[in-house]
C-alpha cells in the first residue's frame, strides 16, 4: 500500500490519477465545506459527531447531503481500510459542483465528493511537555465561522503570520472578546476555572472542544462556558488550543509574554492526560 487511495464522486483511486473540472465551484468560489477526522488504531473517531457538524455546514450553504451517514460511515471505513498506517487523518469535502462562473446556485450541478487520508500527526512529546508559542491578532474573517467552510484565506493568513513569528497558532480577538486559533478552539484557565467561549457563529464547533467539556463535566473540573474577554485571556494562568489533530496542547507563551508561570498548567496537564485515558477506552470499546 505506497500510494494514497482518495474517493471521487463514486471511485476508489490513486491520489495522483484524482481530477476535478476547474469550473468545480470549490476551485472557483470556494463554495464548499470539509471535515478532518482523527483515525485511531484504524478507528474513526466521534464520526457521527464529524458527520452531524458536516451536516450542520451543508445546511448553512444550502447543499442537500449527497450522501446518508451510512454511506458516509462505510466509506471512511473502506478509505482507512485502503489506505496504510493505524492512525489516520480522513478528509472529506463536499463542493457544490461544476458549473458556468456565476456567483448565485447552478440549477442542476451535481455535487463533488472527495475523501483522502493522510497520515494522522499529532503534537510530538516536546511539545506537550513544554507546550507551544502563540501570537494574537484581531479575528477579521466572516460571521459564519460555525460552518467549516473550505473558503480558509482568512485562516490560512491568519496562520502564515503565526508561522511567521515562530509561533504555533494564533489567538483570536473580536470586539474584546476571545473567538478561536486559525485551525483550532481555544480554552482559558483562571483561577483554577476553565473557561469557554460559547458555541456560536464566531467559532467552529470544535468536536475536540465537546469532548474537553465532557471531560471537565465527568470530572468535576469548574467550568463556565461563557464569553472570555481579552483581558482575562491575557492573565489567563492557563491557555490551551484545541483540534482533532492537536488534541489539547497547552499556550507557554502568548506574544512573546510567559502565561502563568510559562510552563504546562496543573489543569492542563490533568485533562490531557484524561483525553488520552477517553481515546483509550473509546478505541478499546470500538475494537
Ligand atoms: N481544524 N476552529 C477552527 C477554525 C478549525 O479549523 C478547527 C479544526 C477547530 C477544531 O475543531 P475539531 O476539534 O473538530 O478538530 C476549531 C481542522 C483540524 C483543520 O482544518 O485541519
Amino acid at each position: 500500500m505506497a500510494t494514497d487511495i482518495i474517493y471521487l464522486n463514486g471511485e476508489f483511486m490513486p491520489l495522483e490519477e484524482a481530477r476535478i473540472p476547474v469550473l468545480d465551484r470549490g476551485f472557483i468560489f470556494g463554495d464548499g465545506v470539509y471535515e478532518v477526522i482523527p483515525v485511531y488504531s484504524r478507528h474513526p473517531f466521534r464520526l457521527p459527531e464529524h458527520l452531524k457538524r458536516l451536516q450542520h455546514s451543508l445546511d448553512g450553504i444550502r447543499l442537500a447531503n449527497p450522501l446518508s451517514d451510512a454511506e458516509w460511515t462505510k466509506l471512511t471505513q473502506d478509505l482507512v481500510a485502503r489506505n496504510a498506517g493505524d492512525d489516520q487523518s480522513i478528509y472529506f469535502q463536499v463542493t457544490r459542483g461544476a458549473a458556468k462562473r456565476a456567483h448565485e446556485f447552478p440549477k442542476d450541478a451535481k455535487p463533488t465528493v472527495f475523501m483522502m487520508s493522510s497520515p494522522l500527526v499529532t503534537p510530538p512529546r516536546e511539545q506537550v511537555e513544554n507546550g507551544v508559542a502563540c501570537v494574537t491578532a484581531t479575528d477579521f474573517r466572516w460571521l459564519k465561522c460555525d460552518i467549516k467552510s473550505v473558503s480558509l484565506l482568512g485562516n490560512c493568513l491568519l496562520k502564515q503570520t503565526a508561522v511567521d513569528a515562530g509561533a504555533a497558532e494564533i489567538v483570536m480577538f473580536r470586539d474584546g472578546y476571545l473567538t478561536e486559533a486559525s485551525a483550532s478552539n481555544v480554552f482559558v484557565v483562571r483561577n483554577g476555572v476553565l473557561l469557554a467561549p460559547p458555541k456560536n457563529h464566531l467559532i467552529l464547533p470544535g468536536i475536540t472542544y465537546d469532548v474537553v467539556l465532557e471531560i471537565a463535566g465527568a470530572n468535576k473540573i469548574p467550568l463556565e462556558v461563557r464569553e472570555v474577554s481579552e483581558h482575562e485571556a491575557r492573565s489567563a494562568q492557563e491557555i490551551w488550543v484545541t483540534s482533532s489533530t492537536k488534541e489539547v496542547l497547552a499556550v507557554t507563551t502568548l506574544d512573546g509574554r510567559a502565561v502563568g508561570d510559562g510552563k504546562p498548567g496543573a489543569v492542563f496537564r490533568r485533562v490531557h492526560a484524561l483525553y488520552q485515558d477517553f481515546k483509550q477506552t473509546v478505541m478499546r470499546r470500538a475494537a
